[in-house]
């Protein structure tokens, strides 16, 4: 097992920073943005309340999987009942949960190429095999009915699915999605749709939850998601995932033994997120709106790179392959992965290499970072292209 690179980027770009280096970090998959003061607040009162200093039920405080449950019916249309609700250590136990609860040794799981880092690894921590289906910018990253077909065997016991897609903002059209869900219930395979950045959609994009549009799938749909994404707070590690109560409760017996309830004063201040407005995902989706384009016109700017129109999440996914093979500083980068190290020892960019999704060739630049920064780190990278040889 490889340990995250999103977070082995991370980990390097905040080495040379507090080494007194001004880096640029387009690594992290986190919003720039505080947590909002109504939430922190929450907090902070549950801290000093006792009653918080001790566990919860594994699945979670009843109160915030009955908000998740209606905070699910509110924002994605989707019926479910708390009993369908289990509390999580951030969207990614949601994922480790599914995949452990879903695979037995030898089970398939699609997972369209570039994907999440996480996946396959929590597919084969299982006990699964993933089964990588790969997809390119000539069809915005998205993969088609005919391509999972074509992948699919008898092993197949579930498709990953996520829209809007970290790495590569792509967001599938209402059509897109339906045909899919209807595709993989005809199949009789289960699907793990993670709807993390389900707020996070730009332009004339929408998110559409796949259960809401193939009712028929819900028996066999786990839904991820989480408060990390929408209200910034990656470091509070609170995420959930709804499926059918079977399946949760599953999930709840292996969570039981892995990490218990998710931190009582975390869970408290998920509440209060949940349970209030969107005000704050709206403001952050302007900024980073903004950001996109911005992301967007520059990088197209940079002769070797070319990049599509990101719709969703905060990230872009340029192509480098046109630099790959050239002299650069004295050296001859072959792979993004090695042009990614070239990014930030020279130019103190950080950058995510597609190795790490699945799709050598590209970078992943996240743009929740300030404009001013995203300008300058753009700019740098645009200069030390500029001087690729042949
Ligand atoms: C697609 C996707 N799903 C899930 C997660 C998990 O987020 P967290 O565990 O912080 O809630 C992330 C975080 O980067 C993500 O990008």
């Amino acid at each position: 097992m490889y340990p995250s690179a999103t977070l082995t980027v991370d980990a390097k770009a905040k080495a040379l920073q507090a080494a007194g280096e001004h880096v640029i970090g387009f690594g992290a998959g986190e919003p720039d943005f505080p947590t909002p003061e109504a939430i922190v607040e929450a907090a902070v009162a549950a801290c000093r309340d006792p009653k918080n200093h001790r566990y919860t039920p594994t699945g979670g405080l009843p109160e915030l999987r009955e908000a998740v449950a209606v905070k699910t019916k509110r924002d994605s249309g989707y019926d479910v009942t708390a009993a369908q609700v289990l509390i999580t250590n951030g969207g990614k136990q949601a994922v480790a949960n599914a995949f452990a609860v879903l695979c037995d040794p030898g089970d398939q799981v699609l997972v369209p190429a570039p994907y999440w880092t996480t996946y396959p690894e929590s597919i084969a921590l299982a006990g699964g095999q993933p089964v990588a289906v790969p997809t390119d910018e000539t069809t915005g990253f998205r993969v088609s009915v005919d391509q999972l077909e074509a992948a699919a065997t008898p092993q197949t016991k579930a498709l990953l699915f996520v829209s809007p897609s970290n790495p590569t903002g792509a967001v599938y059209p209402r059509d897109e999605v339906e045909a899919i869900g209807r595709w993989a219930a005809d199949r009789g395979i289960w699907v793990v749709t993670d709807e993390i950045y389900e707020h996070l959609v730009y332009g004339g994009a929408e998110q559409h939850s796949m259960p809401v549009l193939v009712p028929e799938l819900a028996d066999r749909c786990l839904v991820v998601n989480g408060v990390a994404k929408t209200y910034a707070m990656t470091g509070w590690r609170v995420g959930w995932m709804v499926g059918p109560v079977d399946a949760v409760v599953a999930a709840n017996n292996i969570q039981s033994h892995e990490t218990s309830n998710v931190a009582n004063v975390s869970q408290r201040a998920a509440l209060a997120a949940v349970t209030g407005d969107l005000a704050a995902v709206a403001m952050m989706r302007d900024a980073f709106d903004r950001r996109r384009r911005t992301i967007h016109g520059l990088l197209n700017d940079i002769d070797g790179v070319t990049c599509l129109e990101p719709e969703g999440a905060f990230y872009a996914f340029p192509s480098v392959k046109a630099l790959l093979g050239r002299e650069l500083r004295g050296r001859r980068p072959q792979t993004s992965e090695e042009l990614a190290e070239l990014c930030i020892t020279e130019a103190k960019v950080a950058v995510v290499p597609g190795e790490a999704f699945g799709a050598p060739g590209y970078f992943r630049m996240s743009y929740a970072l300030g404009d001013d920064d995203l300008v300058e780190g753009v700019s740098r990278l645009a200069a030390l292209f500029g001087e690729a040889g042949n």
